[in-house]
């Protein structure tokens, strides 16, 4: 057993857990609450699984760290170390949740000297787990994943976010980048509407491309791995190295589609999430 599968087995275990509470509440009406923009939301589901889970780790692991999706919305300072760190998004797909779109996911991702170690993506309305363990293959619900392995981008299908900015520069970048996709052509753009279960299709091969601007590492850090370990591979949206707190990613089958995909897509400015 690594180091960390006790780690990965615990998590495992409280996202079953967790992800209960989250499709009993589906259902219920929501009281939701306004963050950064009117597309940007939380609701009590929202803190109390984080709370659940940062809770049952510490007693677990008291050394480890955490950097939560409502935790920093609450001030905590964002800061990824070199100690074990969980990264979690309690509920990725706020927006789905509180329509019960369904496709809602708990994303937590663990680090150590900054290095993903391993993810687990739990998409609760259809019962999928996503996991990957650094080195050990990716997985969904105990059966391996592979990437579909496209090199050519006219027959990709692309996922991306349309997410929660709203200013003029954001929403023209964001719809030229579908537009010169379409002309490339590829086959079809997609949106499920949460970052972590969008960027899982490329793993499991369904989808060819994910890229998304302006996300947090909390709606990412978990499907990173798993893409990487089921054989893609993740970078910049400019084709440069993938920087966790960049908010920028771009996941592709192979390495010469991700390429193709970065000459063609435009990022707006984003905060970088440790900018102080
Ligand atoms: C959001 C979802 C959404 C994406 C946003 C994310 P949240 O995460 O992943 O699909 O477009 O950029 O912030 O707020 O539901 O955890």
């Amino acid at each position: 057993m690594s180091e960390w599968t006790e780690c990965l087995n615990f998590g495992v275990s409280l996202c079953k857990q967790t992800g209960d509470v989250i499709l009993s509440a589906f259902q219920q009406q929501k009281e939701v609450t306004l963050k950064s923009s009117p597309a940007d939301l939380v609701t009590e589901t929202d803190q109390r699984v984080e709370k659940l889970l940062i809770s049952a780790i510490s007693s677990r692991f008291p050394q480890h760290r955490f950097i939560g999706e409502e935790s920093v919305a609450a001030g905590e300072r964002l800061q990824l170390t070199d100690s074990p760190t969980w990264i979690i998004d309690p509920i990725d797909g706020t927006v789905n949740f509180v329509h019960r779109f369904p496709f809602v996911a708990i994303s937590i991702a663990f680090t150590v000297n900054k290095q993903l170690e391993f993810g687990i993506v739990y998409s609760c309305v259809d019962d999928k787990l996503f996991t990957a363990q650094r080195g050990r293959g990716a997985f969904l619900n105990g059966a391996p994943l592979h990437a579909s392995g496209q090199e050519d981008v006219s027959r990709c299908v692309v996922v991306t976010e349309i997410g929660a900015e709203r200013d003029d520069l954001a929403l023209s970048t964001l719809t030229s980048n579908i537009c010169r996709l379409l002309q490339l052509p590829v086959h079809g753009v997609r949106a499920l509407g949460t970052a972590a279960v969008d960027m899982v299709q490329v793993a499991v091969g369904g989808a060819d491309v994910y890229y998304h601007v302006g996300m947090h590492c909390w709606d990412i850090a978990a499907a990173t791995i798993i893409v990487q370990e089921a054989g893609g591979v993740v970078m910049d949206t400019d084709g440069s190295v993938f920087d966790m707190m960049s908010r920028r990613v771009l996941a592709a089958s192979s390495a010469i589609v991700a390429r193709r995909i970065a000459e063609v897509i435009r990022a707006f400015p984003c905060r970088r999430d440790d900018e102080e």
